[in-house]
This record gives C-alpha cells, structure tokens and sequence, in this order.
C-alpha cells in the first residue's frame, strides 16, 4: 500500500472529532442501547461523515470533477458479529427507523435487494452494504469465506446519525459507508483502503434503484479536517484535500448550510427527478455522439454514454487532439467553453428541440425506432416524464463542469497572491452562477430554495447555491466568520420564522449548521480496546 493510497483510519481517541464531548456522548449512549437490546457486549464502532458540496451538482455521473468537503454530522453503528448465526438485526436511536431483521442467505450466496416484492425500509440501505462488502470480500479475502461456500457472519448493529435524511447532506452515503465498514469488521476483513471502499461503495444505492455518482461516497471517506476535496472520476476515482485561503488576521472564510427542512427523498422520487437526470443525461451524450458519428464507452449508470465521453471523443476523433487528462485546469475550461459553443449550433440543437424531445423525436434524431428507444434508454430505471429536456440538461452539465474548473483557477490564483478576499468575491460569483444554472437548465431547485439564496445574499453571504440534489435539502452559503452571525440571524427571522412559526430553538440548531470540513469514515476503538 503505497501513500496513495492510505487505509481507513482506526482512531484511538476522539480528538479528530471537532466536538469529542458531543461524540463520546453518542457512543456511550449508542452502546447501553447497543447492551439492553440485545443483552451483550458489542465489539466495534464504525464511523461515516455526511458531506456538503460546495461546487458542482449533477455532473460527478457524468466524471467531472466535484469540489464538496465531508462536515461534522455523521452515521455511527456499533456491532457485533455472530460467526455461529445468519441472522442481522438492526437498531437505531431514531425512532423512525424501527428495528429491522432478516436472515442472511445459507448457501454463502450474495444476499439480493427484492424491490418489486419486499418492503422497502433502512434495512434495504443496509443490504447495499451487505452486497458490496460480501463481493469485496470474495474478490480479496476469499479464504474469510472459504472460497464462497460459507455465508457472511450473523450480526447486530445499533445505528445513530446525526446527518438530516433527505436533507442533501448526503446521509445515505455515510448510512451506507458506516455499515460497509462494519460488514467488513464483522467478517474479520483486517482493514480496507479509502481507494477500495469509495470503489465499492459508489455503486451501493444502484441496488435500491438510485443511480447516483460518487461524489458522496468518496467525500465521505477521504474527508480530512479543516480541508475540501477535489474529487476527479478520470482516470481514477480520488479524493484530493486542499486548503481554502485565509482572508485576513481577524476574518476567516465560512461555509454555513441550511436545511430548507423540504425533504427530499430520493428512492421515492428518483423516477421523476434523480434518475430522469441520469437518464436524460444520458440520452444527450448519445445524441451528440450520433450527430458526429462517434461510439461512446457506454460509461454511464444506465449504460449509455455520458457528457465526459462525448468531450473526451470529440477531442480525440473528431479534432484529432490528445485526450484530456483532467489535471490540466486550462486545457480542461478551453474544451468545455467550446463544447458550450458547438451545442448552440442549430444543426445541433434546432430552436424546437431546445423547447424539449418527445420519444418519438428523440428516437428518429438518434436513427432507431421508439421501441428500441424504450428498450435502450426508459426501461433500466423508471422514469416519466413529459418531455426530455436534453438541450438543458447537456448545457448544464458542461456549463457547471467549467465552473468547478473556474473555481480551481481562482482558488490558485488566490493562494499563489495570498488574495483570499478576491477569492471570496470570485467563488461567490460562481456559485450564484451554479445555482442559476440549478435552477434554469437543470430544474431542481424551487421557489423556497431560491428564496433562501435571496435572502442570504442580502445578508452578508457571497454566494448560495443548492447542495446535492435539490429538490428540497440544503443550501450551502460562502461568507466570512465576521458575517455568520448576520446572515444567521436574517434566515432565521426571514425564512425559518416566517416559514415554519412553532420552529423550536432546538430544531433550528439543528437547520442551520456552521460546519468546517471533517475527518472522513473511520473505526474507533476506545482505551485500545474496539470499544
Ligand atoms: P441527498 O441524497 O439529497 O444528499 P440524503 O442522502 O439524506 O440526501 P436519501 O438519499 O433519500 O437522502 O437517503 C435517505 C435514506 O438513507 C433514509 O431514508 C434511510 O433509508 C437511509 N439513512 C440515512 N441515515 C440513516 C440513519 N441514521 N439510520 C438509518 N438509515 C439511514
Ligand atoms: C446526490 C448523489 C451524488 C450527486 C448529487 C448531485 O447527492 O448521491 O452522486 O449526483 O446528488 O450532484
Ligand atoms: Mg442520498
């Protein structure tokens, strides 16, 4: 194992916790209830982050770089494994996630995720765990399981988080990445590299039908205090940590996140929003690949093409130019910037379909029959929709790819002058753009989520944007430590006060989070002991 490529961390104290009091609460608690429910001892603790993203959204599936940072919130399990027992069962401190069993296949087989005919619940998020541990431990530590004919360990594990579901801080990532790492301990995997868990655990919701990328996942593991990530998807998928400027002696730089408190819950909406951007995504890269004769690696979750393939092809085949790296910044903005030119061209986007494609049109653009359009492109995941907004969709995701980019310059351009004011104003400008861009081309923002970016920019923050999904969640603000309290204050009284009126003090501490970038996915053990 090379520095590279670094293994999860196992810490022995909990000062990488901005908040070690807070963190050995959660766990002493965790573990008596760990204790009275299942009257044993348990053996270890797994850890996962959530993650807010400051750059980038709905591009990481189509393999353009994303600049998110993993924050304090997180997903804590406790567990134990039962080599003699093929049963899981599954606890947790909130309520809402009642406790769940089942049994784990006998015949060493890799437990299946029935959706048409099981109930869906937690416990399908966990199974994801199960699946891609069980297949990694197959693949590398054969001998665990005897070759495959033994079946994964009996567990129990008690769970609490503190990352809001369906807030867009991505608590599904650091549900799943938390229960992949026990999986793993329970079954005596003796440790895993960030590499290989982020690789296994981006696939983890394909398996309850959400094609996500892996942003969150990556985000979540490769975390690092008070640093953002990089993530890159091409060549390999890393996450890289860089430090954001400082401003002066007496003002830092600030993120603050606020939860819209819409929920907005992917598995159940996935057919109309996630998943039909994957899917319209899709279907524009192959769009733009038929216009110019090319075949595309079918890349992409739904397996088409995706917007990366498209720019890396029509560099390579079409202009005959070497393939982009994705480390050069600047070869990186000239290619997008004249992507963004070419799909204004009428003989790629007439006026009409910029209006949108019905199937019917779609199929005869891309020269085959509605049936196999179906066939190929509206049957892997359910979709509906009325018509498929390919011209926007496309736009988007090379006009907000350009902008991580952007940021990267000025991020470079700030260090190198010690100009962290000019960087604040210049990030801030990209994010609003980002979040125009969310709300126009790619239509997963509302009206609510705009407000809150109005009234946070009129008070004191630099740039507000949606983080994650959208459709409900949170929005990520740019400010300085100087302003926090001010634009606290003003989406406090505007929004949450005048939106919600029984808001309580406790559920808007939880709302609004002041949260600097957090150590990723860890085991802990306590006094050198796993607990
Ligand atoms: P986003 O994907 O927009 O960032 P999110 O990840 O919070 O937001 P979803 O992707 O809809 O929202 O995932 C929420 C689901 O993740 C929950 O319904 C639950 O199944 C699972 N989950 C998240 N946190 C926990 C937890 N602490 N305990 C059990 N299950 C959890
Ligand atoms: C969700 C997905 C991510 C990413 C974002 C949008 O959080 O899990 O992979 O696509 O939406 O950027
Ligand atoms: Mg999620």
């Amino acid at each position: 194992m090379t520095i590279e490529d670094p293994i999860v961390p196992t810490f022995e104290s909990l000062s990488f916790s901005s908040n070690p009091q807070l963190l050995e609460s959660r766990i002493k608690k965790l573990i008596e209830k760990f204790t009275i429910n299942f009257k044993d001892e348990p053996e270890f603790i797994s850890r996962s982050p959530g993650r807010v993203n400051l750059i980038g959204d709905h591009i990481d599936y189509n393999f353009f770089p994303v600049l998110p940072m993993a924050i304090d919130v997180d997903v804590i399990g406790v567990g134990k494994s039962y080599p003699d027992s093929l049963e899981v069962q599954l606890i947790n401190t909130d309520e809402a996630f009642t406790p769940q069993t089942f049994v784990l296949p006998a015949d060493g087989s890799v437990i299946e995720i029935d959706s048409e005919n099981e109930s869906f619940s937690w416990a399908s998020y966990f199974k994801c765990g199960l699946i891609v541990a069980h297949k990694y431990i197959l693949e590398n530590h054969a001998h665990l399981l005897d070759s495959g004919k033994k079946p994964l360990n009996g567990l129990k594990v008690a769970f609490d988080g503190t990352v809001p579901t369906g807030g867009g801080l991505s608590s599904s990532a650091a549900f799943c990445v938390a229960s992949t790492l026990a999986i793993l301990k329970a079954n005596n995997v003796p440790q895993i590299s960030k590499k290989d868990l982020t690789r296994i655990t981006v696939v983890c919701e394909h398996y309850v039908g959400v094609n996500t990328g892996g942003m969150d996942q990556c985000a979540s593991i490769y975390g690092e205090a008070s640093k953002a990530l990089l993530v890159k998807f091409k060549p390999n998928l890393i996450g890289v940590p860089f430090k954001f400027p400082s401003i002066s002696d007496s003002e830092e730089l600030a993120f603050l996140i606020t939860n819209s408190l819409q929920k907005s819950n992917k598995h159940e909406t996935a057919p109309i929003h996630y998943n039909l951007r994957v899917v319209e995504m899709g279907i524009g890269a192959d769009l733009l690949a038929h216009k110019f004769g090319l075949t595309l690696p079918k890349d992409s979750n739904i397996k088409s093409g995706s917007l990366r393939g498209f720019l890396d092809s029509y560099y390579t085949d079409v202009l005959h130019e070497k393939p982009w790296d994705g480390n050069d910044v600047d070869v990186g903005v000239a290619r997008l910037e004249q992507v963004l030119k070419l799909i204004e061209k009428p003989e790629i986007f007439t006026a009409e379909e910029k209006v949108g494609f019905s199937v019917d049109h779609a199929s005869q653009v891309l020269g085959i029959t509605s049936q196999q359009f179906t066939e190929t492109y509206l049957t892997k995941v359910p979709v509906r929709f009325e018509v498929l907004k390919l011209y926007q969709r496309v736009k988007h995701v090379y006009a907000e790819s350009l902008k991580v980019l952007q940021s990267l310059r000025e991020l470079e351009k700030a260090n190198a002058n010690n100009e962290g004011e000019k960087f604040l104003t210049a990030f801030g400008k990209i994010m609003n753009e980002s979040q125009t861009s969310l709300d126009e081309l790619n239509n997963s923002s509302n009206e609510k989520l705009n407000e809150i970016c109005a009234i946070a920019l009129a008070n004191g923050s630099y740039g507000s944007r949606i983080t994650g999904a959208g459709w409900g969640g949170s929005i990520v603000h740019l400010t300085t430590t100087k302003k926090l309290p001010g634009l606290i204050e003003a989406l406090t009284e505007k929004y949450y006060k005048a939106e919600f009126p029984g808001i309580t003090e406790e559920e808007l501490k939880e709302a609004i989070v002041d949260s600097k970038p957090a150590t990723g996915s860890c085991y802990i053990k306590i006094d050198g002991k796993w607990l």
